[in-house]
């Protein structure tokens, strides 16, 4: 991304005073946005006059967005405009699933697409910078903010990281339908400690290199505008000011040429985290390579003195200015300051009835099929249904976490999606439980937007209301799980089950010997063993998004045929976290089928997860066959190709995310178990085969070595074709010098 300099850009920055660079790198919410730090800004709009702010987040609406830029054009001395920024997490107004969720689609084209709507959407409004998308890897379940993510896997999050750059970004960022990307949170966010929120991280570089930076990379290969720093250390020091991390490997090895922004106050935290007063932690970080500073207002306080003071470069602060007069040029905003203020859009271009269609679309495509049990599903249109649950009527809910340009009041419960798809179906409803009877718990959840509702009944009342109207159906659909905010920042868990209220209401359901089927909504795996040991069936939907009610009752009707796969390992309990797909052999691998003591294992749990990465079950069935590679051996700069056939078996039309794992046998660090190396997601009518392919070159075969070159290295590898993660290797190759 290295690029020439831009002449306009230049002749800018030739008239700028020190202290109007420094303005440049100071991003302020005004309020009206959401907070999720203690600090707000103040006096924003004289800041904006005075030329000390280069970017505001927390305004929308193509008038606000145009007073603000006029305060900016019209009074400030070099009238430069404002980045309008904005927490577009998965979708604007026309929320989609959580990106958790999304992601399950493996469904690179629509991934894409919802980027593009939620740009067309979030522009229209006003906003020219997204801070989207979050690609942190994470491999525990605990961290709330898994929701926000693609799950475990580099391979499907880099692809998945490509196609929502791609997708706000557009072609052309001048175009007024697109909008800056901004990957977070470099780096590693979502490896924390105990897996609670912003805890320390330490890391490999080898595990960093090869399982947790290549989302990010593939961001910045896909030309990213901007990225943001995470509120966690890096190898002792927090990344805000890292400049191994913001320098060395960003722009220098990656070659980014975009901008770096902090999170929110980030840049004060590194007192806390204990590197030295605000001036000092200002110093370090845009000496690190940071160049704009979210909320905190170090760099507007402190680094004139630390120029003065020979701490800090006036040539490091050009540097950063120039960075963010870059992104100012590249959005038009040079050329047009009102670009995205155009007041004719909104009624045009937001919650227009093709983006909310593509939602519900979308949010079909994300459910994930996690058992079937009796082959109850899907459920006839005129069945007599228990509609149970506390988020069965819920609306409050059906969001998911980080919706904040979303409105809750226009989301679809399941009732009354229920009720649209299947008008002839007799629906009764019960609440059954709260979603926690635990009030102090309730009280955490409930800081960030109300979520969990305490019902005036006691336990017992809403629990024999239910049982009463589950006795007088044919079957019973008990949407059960997280409320939003059970998921999301700051909202980890050390206890990652259904709440027991909840536990209790499926026990006493299932104990009425009517068929039941869950619908679970969650932002993170979960741990459900107990329920997977009853008798009932089990849809995953996530937080589904503002069509959330219709989408499921296309999925529990069978309008559309369940086709997600889980992005992400499922514990069978808490003590088996991190798990994940990926992991490596061990010298002492416990056998599968016996218990042999010095081994790798566990007293009291199997090694197996409850779901493996990759896993989905759909109404049909598929099977593969024909596994093969086209040649034994193949040499760099020479492709190999490895084909399967599958066929739907099955009574139904489905749809099959087809995935190609391969295994390094030897390799100079030792190699993962087998690693994603390539899918496909293909459609296939009853009793209907293809054959799927894929082609890979020895640069698909590459790692980063111990002395972190990213390399191949000859040698014989395995692989398989399947439906999920847990398979065993089936064929082999070798690549030869
Ligand atoms: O973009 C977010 C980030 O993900 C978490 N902290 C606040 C930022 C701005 O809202």
């Amino acid at each position: 991304q290295a690029q020439e300099k831009i002449p306009q850009v230049e002749e800018l920055l030739a008239k700028m005073t020190l202290e109007e660079k420094i303005g440049q790198l100071n991003l302020l919410t005004p309020g009206g946005g959401v907070a999720t730090g203690s600090v707000v800004s103040e006096d924003v709009e004289a800041k904006i006059k005075a030329g000390d702010v280069g970017g505001v987040f927390g305004v929308s609406s193509p008038e606000k967005v145009r007073q603000a830029q006029e305060l900016a054009v019209k009074n400030s001395r070099l009238g430069i405009p404002l980045l309008i920024g904005s927490d577009v997490i998965h979708g604007y107004r026309t929320t989609f699933p959580i990106p958790l969720g999304t992601s399950a689609s493996w469904d690179l084209e629509l991934i894409k697409k919802s980027a593009q709507i939620a740009a067309k959407e979030a522009t229209a409004d006003g906003i020219n910078w997204n801070f989207s998308p979050m690609v942190d890897i994470s491999r525990d379940p605990r961290w709330g903010r898994f929701a926000e993510g693609a799950g475990e896997d580099p391979f499907l999050g880099s692809a998945i990281a490509k196609a929502m750059v791609e997708g706000y970004q557009g072609e052309d960022l001048t175009q007024p339908h697109t909008m800056m990307a901004t990957v977070k949170h470099m780096a590693l966010y979502g490896a924390p400690e105990a897996g609670r929120d912003y805890n320390h991280v330490d890391m490999s570089r080898l595990k960093m290199f090869n399982e947790y930076l290549p989302p990010y990379k593939a961001a910045v290969d896909a030309g990213v505008g901007s990225v943001m720093t995470s509120f966690n250390d890096v190898d002792g020091v927090p990344a805000s000011g890292n400049k191994w991390l913001l320098t060395d490997l960003l722009r220098e090895r990656w070659g980014f040429g975009g901008f770096v922004v902090s999170d929110y106050t980030s840049v004060n935290e590194m007192i806390k985290h204990g590197m030295g007063d605000l001036q000092d932690v200002s110093a370090l970080a845009i000496n690190a390579g940071l160049d704009m500073d979210m909320v905190g207002e170090g760099f507007l306080t402190t680094l004139k003195k630390s120029v003065e003071e020979g701490k800090v470069s006036e040539e490091q602060i050009t540097k950063a200015a120039r960075r963010i007069l870059e992104a100012k040029y590249k959005l038009g905003l040079l050329e047009d300051p009102y670009r995205y203020s155009d007041e004719k859009r909104p009624s045009k271009d937001i919650l227009t009835k093709e983006h909310r269609a593509f939602a519900r679309k979308l949010a079909t495509r994300s459910f994930v099929l996690l058992k079937k049990h009796n082959s109850i599903l899907p459920l006839d249109k005129t069945s007599k249904i228990a509609l149970i649950g506390p988020l069965a009527n819920n609306q409050t809910n059906m969001l998911g976490t980080w919706a904040p340009t979303g409105d809750y009041k226009l989301s679809i419960p399941v009732l009354e999606g229920f009720k649209n798809v299947a008008p002839d179906a007799k629906i009764t409803y019960a609440k059954g439980a709260n979603i926690s009877d635990d009030t102090i718990f309730a009280k955490k959840v409930n800081v960030f937007g109300s979520r969990i509702e305490i019902s005036k009944e006691s336990s017992e009342e809403l629990l024999q209301d239910a049982l009463k109207v589950a006795k007088a159906a044919d079957v019973i659909v008990a949407v059960v799980g997280e409320a939003s905010e059970m998921s999301g920042e700051a909202a980890s868990r050390t206890d990652i089950r259904i709440p027991e209220s909840q536990k209790k209401l499926i026990r006493e359901l299932v104990a009425t010997k009517k068929p039941v089927v869950l619908v679970l909504m969650s932002g993170r795996p979960l741990n459900i063993s107990e329920e997977m040991e009853l008798p009932v069936s089990i849809l995953q939907v996530w937080h589904p998004g503002i069509e959330a009610g219709n989408a499921i009752a296309d999925v529990i009707f069978g309008e559309h045929n369940p086709s997600g796969k889980l992005t992400a390992t499922w514990p069978r309990n808490v003590g088996q976290i991190p798990i994940y797909y990926s992991a490596r052999n061990t010298g002492r691998p416990a056998p599968e089928d016996h218990f042999d003591k010095f081994k790798s294992h566990y007293l009291d749990s199997p090694n197996t997860p409850l779901f493996p990465f990759g896993y989905g079950l759909s109404y049909t069935d598929f099977e593969y066959s024909d596994v093969k590679a086209d040649k034994e051996s193949f040499k760099p700069g020479e492709e190999i190709t490895f084909t399967a056939t599958i066929t739907n078996t099955g009574n139904f039309d489905g749809s099959e995310v087809v995935q190609l794992y391969i295994h390094d046998k030897v390799r100079s660090i030792t190699p993962p178990k087998k690693q994603l190396a390539g899918f496909k997601k293909i459609a296939l009518k009853k009793g209907e085969s293809k054959q799927v392919s894929f082609t890979l070159t020895a640069d698909d075969l590459k790692f980063y070595n111990g002395q972190l070159e990213y390399v191949y290295e000859p040698g014989e590898f395995e692989f398989f074709i399947g439906g999920s993660s847990d398979n065993k290797m089936t064929g082999s190759f070798k690549l030869t010098e």
